[in-house]
C-alpha cells in the first residue's frame, strides 16, 4: 500500500514505437487474450473461471481502467486499476488488480514505466491510498519493483495454491 503520490517524473524507456492506451469498453475476447498471455506463466486463474457476462461487467465498469502498452503495435502487457471501493472504512482506494508484461517484453524497462504510469493515473483522481496484491508465485522482480515505487506491506497471509482448483 502507498499513501502518497510519486514526486518524480516517469521517463519512458528507450523502446522504439512505444504507446500507452486506455482500453475503451474492451471486449472480453481481447481481455482474455491479455490475461492469458500475461498471467499463464504465473498461474493466474481466477478470471479464466468467470463467464463472459461476469467478466464483461467488470472490465467495462466505469470504475475500472485498463491500460495497455503497445510496442510497435503489439500489446505488451497491461495494468488494471480498480476504483470500485469495497472497503468498509470509506477511504478512497484504488487497487492495482493486475499488472504484468508478456514474457517477450521483459527486461527492457517497460514494466517499471507501466507501473509508474499506472500509479500516477491512480493518484490523478484524488485518492487516499493505492493498494496492490502480490504473491510468491509472481515474477521475482515484482515485489522489489513495488517497493521501489513506494509500496509498503500492510497485510500478509498464507494461502495454499492448488492449480487444479
Ligand atoms: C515484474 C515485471 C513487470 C518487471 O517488468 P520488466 O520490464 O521485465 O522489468 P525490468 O527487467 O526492466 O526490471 C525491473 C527491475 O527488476 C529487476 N529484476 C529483473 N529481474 C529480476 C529478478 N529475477 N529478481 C529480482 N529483480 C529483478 C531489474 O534489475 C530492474 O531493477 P532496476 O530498476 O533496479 O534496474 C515483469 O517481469 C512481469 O510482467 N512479470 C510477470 C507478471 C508479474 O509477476 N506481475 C506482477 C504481479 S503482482
Amino acid at each position: 500500500m502507498t499513501r502518497t503520490p510519486p514526486e518524480t517524473a516517469n521517463l519512458p524507456p528507450l523502446v522504439p514505437k512505444l504507446a500507452l492506451l486506455k482500453l475503451d469498453k474492451p471486449t472480453t475476447g481481447f481481455y482474455r487474450y491479455l490475461y492469458d498471455v500475461v498471467g499463464r506463466p504465473w498461474h493466474w486463474v481466477d478470471r479464466h473461471r468467470m463467464t463472459d457476462l461476469a467478466l464483461g461487467g467488470i472490465i467495462t465498469d466505469p470504475h475500472v481502467e485498463i491500460w495497455v502498452p503497445y510496442v510497435g503495435g503489439v500489446p505488451a502487457g497491461y495494468i488494471e486499476l480498480d476504483r470500485r471501493n469495497t472497503d468498509a472504512d470509506d477511504r478512497r482506494t484504488v487497487n492495482i488488480a493486475y499488472f504484468g508484461l508478456t514474457p517477450e517484453f521483459f527486461g527492457r524497462g517497460i514494466g517499471p514505466w507501466l507501473l509508474r504510469a499506472g500509479i500516477r493515473q491512480a493518484w490523478s483522481s484524488g485518492i487516499d491510498r493505492l493498494t496492490v496484491n502480490t504473491c510468491n508465485l509472481d515474477h521475482p522482480a515484482a515485489l522489489p519493483l513495488y517497493q521501489k515505487c513506494g509500496f509498503r506491506p500492510f497485510q500478509m497471509r498464507d494461502a495454499l495454491f492448488d492449480p487444479r482448483r
